[in-house]
């Protein structure tokens, strides 16, 4: 790839990010299509509860679900189509439609055409698009209500007034009568916590230090990949679980012209994973103008999904 052809958000994020204080980096830009395969392998880790757990709270709570949704919503799903939960829900709910948003093209494209060997009668729009700044929903399905469907705790990827705007700009998107089935990570055991973002086969680990590959390839970088290591922080004040990226010595290096030095033990912060209470989720919902209805867990409440409708009082009483 050659550095006119990057995306200049990429270059301006990274030049920025590593000249701030403290260093950072957009979590977003770990999603190549080398770190999105490497993020798939992280789902089927013994280690990374989440996926695993949420799939297994859809499968059993989909009839109620179903009952509440009711049929003929279309079915808008904020990153491409999940491979295991999407099919549970399409099978359920009885959609009139269903809307894939993500902003690789290519993971589209793939989740789409496997969505449709499996419902070949359903209409499927996907839109390649960065849900965070907003999105404008297909023609094809106006008149219909809308089900958001948001799984896999993405949302604590987000700090928490980035997340309250995401959730008011899918709320006002989906529209009046819509509803949000949402999958949110609950606050748990350090220990756990720590070992499902650091596993010992070290996939995540690799998942963070394909930025700096990444970096280098795109952006014609000379960074010492073997100069850093993946590290992960459980940050009590921020409720949060931290992936950063830590110098295992002093490094030097270039990228696209602008000179970089890092000390020992400095790091580049890399990503957020929010951790929610129960009634901080709701409240996190509310504060997005959605009304939680209905919520289910597993029997270590290691994890949530919510069901809400759209709106929320603005005022009270
Ligand atoms: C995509 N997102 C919800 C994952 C998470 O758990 O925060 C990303 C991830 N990072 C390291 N492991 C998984």
């Amino acid at each position: 790839m050659r550095i006119q052809d990057v995306d200049p958000a990429f270059r301006h994020d990274v030049l920025q990010g590593l000249s701030a204080e403290p260093r950072a980096i957009p979590a977003r830009w770990l999603y190549d299509p080398r770190g999105s395969a490497l993020f798939e392998a992280i789902t089927t880790l013994p280690e990374y509860y989440p996926t695993r757990v949420e799939r297994s709270i859809l499968s059993s709570a989909i009839d109620e679900i179903a009952a509440l949704t009711g049929p003929n919503r279309a079915v808008v799903e904020f990153g491409s189509g999940s491979s295991a939960k999407t099919p549970i829900l399409l099978s359920q709910v009885s959609p009139v439609a269903y809307v894939p948003i993500d902003i690789s093209g290519e993971f589209l494209t793939d989740s789409a055409a496997a969505l449709s060997d499996k419902f070949p009668r359903l209409p499927i729009y996907p839109l390649i698009a960065d849900f965070t700044r907003g999105f404008a929903l297909p023609d094809a399905i106006n008149g219909a209500p809308r089900l958001g469907f948001f799984p896999g705790s993405t949302i604590g990827n987000l700090v928490v007034p980035a997340a309250v705007d995401l959730l008011r700009v899918m709320s006002t998107n989906l529209g009046a009568g819509s509803m949000l089935l949402i999958g949110i990570d609950r606050v748990k055991d350090q220990e756990i916590l720590l070992l499902a973002y650091d596993d010992p086969k070290g996939i995540t680990a690799a998942f963070n230090l394909n930025l700096l590959h990444r970096i280098n390839r795109e952006l014609g970088g000379s960074l010492p990949v073997d100069g850093f290591r993946h590290v992960v922080r459980w940050n009590d004040a921020e409720v949060r679980i931290e992936m950063h990226l830590e110098a295992s010595r002093d490094v030097q290096f270039e990228i696209d012209g602008w000179a970089f030095s890092i000390a020992k033990g400095e790091t580049i912060h890399t990503e957020n994973s929010l951790k929610y209470g129960l009634r901080d989720a709701f409240v996190l919902l509310r504060a997005g103008g959605w009304t939680p209805i209905a919520e289910w867990t597993d029997q270590d409440e290691f994890f949530s999904l919510i069901l809400a409708k759209q709106g929320s009082a603005l005022s009270a009483p």
